[in-house]
């Protein structure tokens, strides 16, 4: 798939039905989409708990469709225990995975009912002796993945040699440390990362030299998972098949979880926009759009991502253009450098694997509402019969 397509005009319909009835720029999320996708990296990583990450996309019809799947889920502040709130999730199915947390985002997550948390350092540990008696911990390591979009080892992670240290600071304070977490970064290219880090955290279990090791039942593997923004094919079950078998080395009562939020999300959700103004520009067009960087492209700026976009035409000549956002700032541009045909105004430009990590990082910035969300709704036996739910971004 090329990053920019030309699509008959008929093949525009679909998408108009949704602006006439809804308005634009829209974002289309596809339950069953998100299902499959679901059903395809559970059937990739068979026996693992997957705990969907939430803030890839944080919207209530895809968290009641996953938890419908049967889902957990990663949580990381009140916020988003608020959203798992409103859609009657059960908290012992969650883990609280943000390693930096207020004494008050603790209690919120407890009151709720999530007694997991995810620590990477001393002070966070004893953020923990005063609720020892209702929470356990997870050590998260620092593993970072050299071919990855966004390295969050960076920022969040113990060296892996301080991890005998903090589990005997753990001991001396009373704190449960149930086991391991990693995560590699977002959009890994390949799956060795993952790999290094799973063969690294497996000494680490089952070494009865180690305060607390008794304890230690649960790998955590995080996110990473890669999604497919390309169109060459990526192949999930391939990607996976080398963490699987390095898992294998694994003592059969640790328990394997993990934190996929992009390779969920991300193929769940099309933005749709119109072209509300045009200009002409030196040697090229400029087509003005309803959304933008600061809208449901913002993934542009945030997550380093180029998202396949289509433009419906049946003219076959083009000449260079530039798709620009609604904004007054000038790095509100989603697409230059372009072969473009003459599009009028009025017509419409659609964004696909717009579900990770765009919504969550949009703005209202020159207070233009964020695009609003549609859900598409229908069990994947039933996709006849589909309902669009109306979601208010
Ligand atoms: C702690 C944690 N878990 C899971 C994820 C989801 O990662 P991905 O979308 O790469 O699967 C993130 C992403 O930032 C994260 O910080």
């Amino acid at each position: 798939m090329n990053r920019f397509s030309i699509a008959d005009k008929a093949a525009e319909t679909p998408f108009r039905e949704l602006v006439e009835q809804y308005g634009s720029p829209l974002l289309v999320l596809d339950c069953n989409v998100l299902r499959q996708r679901y059903r395809a990296l559970q059937d990739a990583l068979p026996g693992i708990s997957l705990f969907y990450a939430i803030k890839s996309l944080p919207e209530r019809s895809a968290l009641a469709a996953l938890a419908a799947e049967g889902a957990n889920f990663d949580i990381a502040t009140t916020g988003e225990i608020e959203l798992l709130r409103s859609i009657g999730a059960d908290p012992a199915a969650t883990i609280h995975t943000h390693p930096i947390k207020r004494d008050r985002d603790i209690r919120d997550a407890l009151d709720f009912g999530c007694t997991t948390f995810v620590v990477d350092n001393i002070d966070e540990l004893a953020k923990f002796e005063a609720y020892r008696s209702s929470a356990r911990v997870l050590l998260r390591v620092s593993f970072r993945g050299k071919e990855v979009k966004s390295d969050l080892s960076r920022k969040f992670g113990c060296d892996p040699r301080d991890v005998p240290w903090m589990l005997t600071q753990a001991a001396v304070l009373g704190i449960e440390v149930v086991g391991l977490s990693f995560h590699v970064g977002s959009q890994s290219a390949n799956s060795e990362a993952h790999v290094e880090a799973v063969r690294a955290c497996r000494d680490y279990f089952g070494d009865a030299t180690l305060a607390g090791s008794e304890h230690l039942r649960i790998l955590d593997i995080g996110g990473g998972f890669p999604a497919d923004y390309s169109g060459h094919g990526l192949d999930l079950a391939e990607f996976c098949r080398p963490i699987n078998e390095a898992l294998e080395s694994y003592p059969e009562h640790v328990r394997i979880i993990a934190e996929p939020g992009r390779v969920l999300s991300a193929p769940s959700m099309r933005s749709i926009s119109t072209v509300i103004g045009r200009a002409r520009r030196g040697d090229a067009t400029w087509y003005y759009l309803d959304d933008g960087v600061y809208g449901a492209y913002s993934g542009q700026i945030f997550d380093h991502v180029q998202y396949p976009i289509t433009v419906f035409c049946d003219a076959k000549s083009v000449s260079a253009g530039v798709l620009a956002g609604p904004t007054c700032d000038s790095i509100d541009v989603v697409l230059e450098d372009e072969q473009l045909p003459a599009l009028e105004i009025g017509d419409l430009v659609v964004g696909a694997m717009m579900g990770a990590y765009t919504l969550a990082s949009a703005s209202e910035f020159n207070s233009i509402p964020k695009p609003r969300v549609v859900a598409i709704d229908a069990p994947v036996q039933d996709s006849e019969n589909v309902s669009l739910l109306l979601a208010e971004a």
